[in-house]
């Protein structure tokens, strides 16, 4: 039929979204195919200008299976696993949506190719699958014209990866751990503050050089449920109040006490790390040599200026105030000297000392120690972008 071919309707959506670095550290599952954690957790969204994942669905009645390209390879979609689980989640939302609005073309049945692009190299250590599992449900709901809202998409993004409940949001997001252990739809994420509330918030990242390839965040979680006795002091007296504290510091713009939850956090996680058994180290020297150039740093003021925060791996993720960014990464390049020019604000860092400085705290690092610094801010939540930034070609093939 000639005319319902030249009227052939392309269903497609691009969209992005950010990487997020929790304050509060989400470690630990009550339910695992639910992804339900064991605490409530809180991070500072950073900025798509620097580091995101980028998302193209498509649907097409001519597609013969659901397929998932990342970074230019396959992504098997395994029955019953996570990804599995995030496309059909968001079928079902389509298909309720078809029901409720019998005017709107019936695409729900129709198999998706999605194709993905991190801005980052995975080498980098970076966790990607939070925003990736973020920028694929924010594609999905805008392929489908969805009426949910990010904190309803929130409850899909956890099953991807938990995490990625929060890169929902832009600005401070927090993940309520919810109480429902059948349902899990108080799980979610909610947004604390948006991207304009403190924009001086910047965070500087040091990319740590790491040969070995540590455990996943889902095994070692597993791991310290099962081991740890400290994760139960953490989950019932520790992390619940941090909750309430850090959220009324960033509401009053409080940066001393928003660092030193932030950095006791960190140093709570690494030691259920640990704590767990076989115990998971996921620091290295260099994580630690950071670790005690920003103790050194904050001694020289009334209040700390800087606030690490590692993940599950050795990369530093410094938070600083715009006005104190500059002191920070010219201590930093001190210790750890850089292949390439390190440039904030436009201008060349150099390596410098602040005023009364214990140098003997750590000693120079040889280059290539820390392999990068990436310099970034409080960033947006998801973005819908335009056609011609799609990933996949007119054939819905990658280009
Ligand atoms: C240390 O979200 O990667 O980064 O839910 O099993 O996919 P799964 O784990 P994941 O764990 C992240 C752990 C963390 C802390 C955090 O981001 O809160």
């Amino acid at each position: 039929n000639f005319s319902s071919h030249s009227t052939m309707s392309i269903y497609q959506a691009t969209t992005s979204a950010p990487v997020n670095i929790a304050c509060i550290k989400y470690w630990g599952k009550r339910n695992e195919s639910l992804i339900l954690p064991t605490n409530s957790s809180l991070s500072v969204t950073l900025s798509q200008d620097n580091l995101r994942s980028t998302t193209t669905a498509r649907a097409d009645p001519s597609f013969a299976a659901d397929c998932l390209w990342l970074n230019g390879k396959v992504d098997p979609i395994k029955p019953g696993g996570r990804l599995h689980t995030c496309i059909s989640e968001m079928k079902r939302l389509r298909t309720a949506f078809e029901a409720a609005n019998p005017d709107q073309p019936k695409i729900a049945s129709f198999n998706v190719h999605i194709c993905s692009f991190n801005n980052f190299p995975t080498a980098a250590g970076l966790a990607s699958s939070a925003s990736g599992f973020a920028a694929l449900v924010y594609a999905l709901a805008k392929l489908y014209a969805l009426p949910q809202t990010p904190e309803e998409l929130s409850l899909i993004a956890r099953r991807g990866s938990g995490s990625a409940c929060r890169s929902l949001f832009g600005g401070f997001v927090a993940w309520d751990m919810g109480s429902d252990d059948v349902t899990g739809l108080d799980s979610k994420a909610r947004q604390v503050a948006s991207e304009s509330h403190w924009p001086e918030m910047e965070a500087l990242i040091c990319v740590v050089n790491d040969a070995k390839k540590g455990t996943s965040s889902t095994s070692g979680m597993q791991r310290t449920v099962v081991t740890s006795a400290l994760l139960q002091h953490r989950i019932g007296y520790v992390v619940p109040s941090r909750m309430a504290d850090i959220e009324s510091a960033i509401a009053d713009k409080r940066f001393g006490d928003f660092a030193e939850i932030t950095m006791r956090d960190s140093n709570q996680f690494h030691a259920v790390a640990l704590d767990t058994y076989p115990p998971i180290f996921y620091m290295n020297d260099v994580s630690r040599a950071i670790i005690a150039i920003i103790t050194e740093y904050n001694r020289l003021s009334d209040q700390p200026k800087a606030a690490y925060t590692y993940d599950a791996g050795p990369n530093a993720v410094i938070y600083a105030l715009t006005p104190n960014v500059r002191e920070i990464a010219q201590l930093v390049l001190y210790y750890f000297p850089q292949a390439e020019k390190v440039i904030i604000g436009g201008q060349e860092v150099e390596a410098a000392l602040p005023e009364g400085f214990n140098e003997a705290v750590a000693k120079r690092w040889e280059v290539g120690s820390v392999k990068g610094l990436i310099h970034t801010r409080v960033g947006d939540g998801p973005r819908v972008l335009s056609d011609s930034e799609a990933l996949l070609n007119a054939q819905g093939i990658p280009k």
